[in-house]
């Protein structure tokens, strides 16, 4: 398929994406950003900063190729265990991004909502979130769901006992207390940095979702890295079960 801006290489590349067999759903696990840093001598710090342009990338490529949902995961429950500076760093990028990206979400008619455990982030970031979230739910081309403070395992008990609460045990009852239960799920992830596991992230919502992994950083993760992921799922046959 032809993509608006697309150059070079990542445009030759598009040009085998069939738009029929893209994948509804995308998440992302954004890995590497520290080694990216290391390996130019710089704090770890500057590996997160280059990590949220490549989003940027990524969420405006995704909308342009007409991708429903995109799922990033942004800050682990188990990335409080960090140095204390580290933290910070991400938390203030989380706030400049809620500041500063809204207006450029609104534009491309994205639409922002957070997964996670909301109540446990800083006051002001919480507000910032609502704020976001409201100002962009009339986007109709893309949700980008920010996976912060998330676990997958924390989102499985809560489910479990809004279940409970209701008092209904089953596949689909369980659905309705996930974070985000108008979600479908994800139809193909992506782990950059070469680590071949999950760290906590969708496990109810990966039942059939197609993994792929790939030893580019994040901040090298480019336009035409995500096309050949894009490009791989394609390639793919999904059976759920079936013959
Ligand atoms: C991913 O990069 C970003 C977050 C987890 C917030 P890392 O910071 O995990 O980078 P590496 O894995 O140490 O290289
Ligand atoms: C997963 O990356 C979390 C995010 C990308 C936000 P980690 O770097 O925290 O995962 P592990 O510790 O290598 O499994
Ligand atoms: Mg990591």
């Amino acid at each position: 398929m032809e993509v608006e801006g697309l150059k070079g290489k990542a445009a030759e590349l598009a040009k085998s994406l069939i738009p029929e067999k893209l994948p509804v759903h995308v998440a992302v696990i954004m890995d590497g950003n520290g080694r990216w840093a290391k390996k130019r001598g710089l704090p770890r710090v500057k590996g997160h900063e280059r990590g949220a342009r490549t989003l940027r990338k990524v969420v405006e490529l995704s909308a342009k190729l007409g991708i429903k949902y995109l799922t990033a995961f942004a800050f682990s429950k188990e990335n409080w265990n960090r140095p204390r500076e580290e933290i910070d760093f991400l938390m203030n990028l989380l706030r400049n991004y809620l500041k500063k990206e809204v207006k450029t979400l609104k534009k491309n008619g994205i639409r922002l909502k957070i997964a996670g455990d909301i109540e446990e982030l800083p006051e002001d970031i919480q507000n910032l979130i609502r704020k976001a979230e409201g100002e962009t739910s009339s986007g109709q081309r893309l949700e980008l769901i920010l996976a912060v403070n998330y676990g997958g395992r924390a989102e499985i008990v809560r489910a479990a006992k809004g279940m409970a609460g209701e008092g209904e045990f089953s596949v689909d009852a369980f659905r309705r207390h996930l974070y985000l239960p108008h979600v479908p799920d994800p139809d193909l992830l992506i782990r950059t940095s070469g680590e071949q596991r999950i760290s906590n992230f969708l496990l109810w919502q990966m039942a059939y979702t197609e993994l792929y992994f790939t030893p580019v950083l994040w901040p090298d993760f480019s336009e035409r890295e995500y096309i050949k992921a894009l490009l791989d799922y394609q390639r793919r046959e999904r059976r759920f079960g079936r013959i």
